[in-house]
């Protein structure tokens, strides 16, 4: 079967799926089927997080699309991440094998860490997974920050790859100093780095700096504002989906406005991984590698940079876990 895919090529020569489907908030009764659904339309990259909660869903929906013949685990790109909690080493591989149950697998093809934000263990028996607060059922709950450095982080991630649990370790949310930090003492260096990058916040220097270093690049959010209209992180009228500059290359094109994002982050050399529940999206997400933005229009959308960052901890820490814990500046 021809794939209507394509991959681009890791410092490691890996081949990464540049469509991956995001899974956080995609509640757990719809993934049994979407996984194989989405498997029989040519994704084969999938990321998910301890954090999303439904990774034992995800696993039930890859099992049925293995068991079905649609493509072999080889051809499976599953990505996960390790949640805030677990930073401390003896946590990192009780944490990751939890994942590896949960999803049904022997090994991941790239396991991140989720954010440079590191909080207070909370044992699998209390609570799974464990989110942000420390103390939900209490009186005033906040989140806990501990202090461990984020190279003893990496270097328990290091030894998960040692141990055959993973493939390729990488991590989210970072910023170039930090990356740059992490080059100095990773004896294996990150093959990824997971971001938050649509054209309201297209981060050139970062992007310039992976490419430069050999990191391959994850765009998360895509579609900008729409992941964060429900949860009260932004305004329907930030849609970058709504922009006119999109709407009009969407018409020029003759394609949705999705499908000038999506190409858009191809384009500019990163994976992207937009997440959808609605099969109509499913299929028109994985389809735009029949089609090409020229120059003035990729100049066009990289103009629209705003700095207009939605995932960011110094705001959601505050207003929903009572919490200051900046990590951008
Ligand atoms: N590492 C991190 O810290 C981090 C943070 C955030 C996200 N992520 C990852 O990145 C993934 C994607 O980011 P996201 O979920 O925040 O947001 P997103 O993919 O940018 O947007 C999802 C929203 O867009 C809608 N949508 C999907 N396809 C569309 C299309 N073609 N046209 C119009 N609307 C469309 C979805 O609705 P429907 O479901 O109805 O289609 C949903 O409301 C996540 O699922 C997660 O895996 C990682």
């Amino acid at each position: 079967m021809s794939l209507p895919q394509h991959f681009l090529e890791t410092g490691d020569g890996s081949r990464f799926p540049s469509i991956g489907l995001g899974t956080w908030k995609i509640p757990e009764a719809v993934l049994p089927d979407l996984v194989p659904e989405a498997v029989a339309m040519g994704y084969r990259h999938f990321d998910c997080a301890c954090d999303y909660g439904n990774e034992p869903a995800v696993g039930e929906g890859l099992r049925r699309a293995l068991a079905s013949g649609l493509c072999s685990r080889d051809d499976l790109w599953i990505t996960s991440k390790l949640w805030n909690t677990y930073h401390h080493p003896d946590h990192v591989r009780p944490a990751c094998e939890r994942t590896l149950s949960d999803l049904g697998l022997d090994v991941l093809d790239l396991y991140l860490i989720h954010f440079p934000v590191t909080l207070a263990f909370v044992p699998f028996e209390e609570r799974y997974p464990p989110g942000w607060f420390f103390d939900p059922a209490s009186e005033n709950p906040s989140m806990k920050p501990v202090r461990i450095p984020l190279a003893d982080t990496w270097g328990a991630m290091e030894g998960l790859v040692g141990a055959g649990l993973v493939k390729r370790i990488g991590v989210c949310n970072y910023s170039t100093a930090l990356l740059r930090d992490l080059l100095a003492y990773a004896s294996i260096a990150p093959q990824v780095l997971q971001v938050e990058m649509h054209p309201y916040l297209p981060q050139p220097r970062l992007l310039r700096f992976c490419h430069e270093e050999g990191i391959a690049v994850t765009a998360f959010s895509p579609f900008g504002a729409s992941s964060y209209v429900p949860l009260q992180m932004a305004l329907e009228s930030e849609s970058v989906l709504d922009d006119p500059a999109v709407l009009e290359i969407a018409a020029e094109q003759g394609r949705s406005p999705g499908q000038v994002l999506l190409r858009w982050a191809v384009q500019r050399g990163t994976v992207v991984i937009p997440k959808t529940q609605t099969p109509a999206h499913l299929r028109e997400n994985i389809g735009i590698f029949d089609f090409a933005l020229t120059p003035e229009e990729m100049s066009r959308l990289d103009a629209l940079d705003r700095r207009r960052r939605f995932n960011d901890p110094a705001e959601f820490g505050e207003k929903a876990f009572n919490t200051f814990y900046p990590i951008f500046d």
